[in-house]
């Protein structure tokens, strides 16, 4: 089954084809990075423009990559939540437009079924149940994938993502967004030992994580240097702050396999990108005796081949849209899709 799968849930316009949710044909991005740099984040109705701006381009080099026709497509899937309401709308609208005009299904796709999905193309026989940890710029969640359609969440962020603290912490370092990349290329050379940041301790569920204490802490200790005009040791600040974050995911993480039960760890999003969390999970993992699955740099951002993978799951599960498809900014990964 061949699927053509849009993503525009924020600040990348992707077009990809996926045969039978294992085999990307093409994966095409067009990123806006440079264009929300000045701003310091992605403005929403930038983005929306860029999208429409570059979809159908994208779409038709997709298919002339492919060396396919329209003919040739079996189904379209597309990111319908969650993200910027005005870019999800644009991949929506072109994707209905395309499951009208073509006639073929149209399949709404969760962002985040789909980050876990990029698991499925990196690692061929990867199969459900298994426990993702999801680290994005806007989620962080440890989820119990039963299979391919039915997802538990079991403990996450109750405030900030682990990627908006990357973030806002490179902000204030002068780094250019996103800065948690450019962070962790810093934190490589660095000592992790000289700046202490805190551990917060949460009550209730084990497996929930806080990361805006961490942030703030970090932020004010930044100004306070500042205001008493201490230099900062940039690489040892990057590496104390990666491994604190690295504190709050890890021990969280082994916590909810052995609760669970799992030998297999997925990791998904763009924080999945994070040289020291790979190295500890790494490490925790093989201790534990888990496999590990980390998708390559390329899969753990945002990308359409995610999508036509989680899409081909989604169709087998029956999870088909008619036009009257909508695009949500908030929507539980949990619950059904259509
Ligand atoms: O999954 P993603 O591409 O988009 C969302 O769905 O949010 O994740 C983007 C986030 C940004 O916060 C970005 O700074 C972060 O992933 N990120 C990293 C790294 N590469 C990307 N954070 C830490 N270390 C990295 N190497
Ligand atoms: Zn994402």
């Amino acid at each position: 089954m061949l699927i053509l799968s849009i993503e525009s849930s924020c600040d990348e316009t992707a077009v990809a084809l996926v045969r039978d949710g294992r085999e990307v044909l093409t994966d095409a991005i067009s990123s806006q990075v440079e264009l929300h740099r000045e701003y310091g984040g992605v403005v929403p109705e930038i983005a929306s423009r860029k999208h429409i701006e570059h979809i159908y381009a994208l779409a038709d080099q997709a298919l002339r990559d492919a060396k396919c026709s329209r003919a040739d497509l079996d189904a379209i899937a597309v990111t319908y939540a969650p993200g910027l309401i005005g870019a999800l709308l644009v991949g929506v609208n072109f994707a209905k437009a395309a499951a009208l005009a073509m006639d073929i299904p149209l399949i709404p796709v969760h962002h985040i079924r789909g980050h876990i999905a990029a698991n499925y193309i990196a690692y061929p026989d990867l199969q459900p149940p298994f426990l993702a940890l999801v680290v994005s710029g806007g989620h962080t969640l440890l989820v119990d994938v039963r299979d391919y359609t039915h997802m538990a969440i079991l403990g996450g962020t109750r405030d900030d993502a682990a990627g908006e603290c990357f973030d806002k912490v490179a902000r204030v370092l002068h780094m250019p967004y996103p800065g948690g990349a450019a962070l962790d290329r810093v934190a490589q050379g660095g000592d992790a030992s000289q700046y202490a940041l805190p551990r917060p301790k949460l009550s209730g569920n084990p497996l929930d994580m806080s990361f805006s204490g961490l942030k703030t802490a970090a932020i004010n200790l930044l100004h306070n240097m500042e205001q008493k005009g201490e230099s900062v040791n940039i690489p040892n600040f990057c590496a104390s702050f990666s491994e604190a974050v690295g504190d709050m995911l890890i021990p969280r993480t082994m916590h909810a396999l052995e609760q669970s039960g799992y030998r297999t760890l997925s990791v998904a999003g763009g924080v999945a990108a994070n040289s020291r969390i790979r190295a500890l999970l790494q490490a925790n993992c093989a201790q534990l005796g888990v496999r590990l699955c980390i998708p390559p740099l390329s899969l753990c951002g945002d990308n359409a081949a995610m999508i036509g993978a989680q899409g081909y799951y989604e169709y087998l599960a029956g999870s088909i849209a008619d036009q009257s498809l909508n695009a949500f900014a908030t929507k539980s990964m949990e619950g059904e899709s259509v």
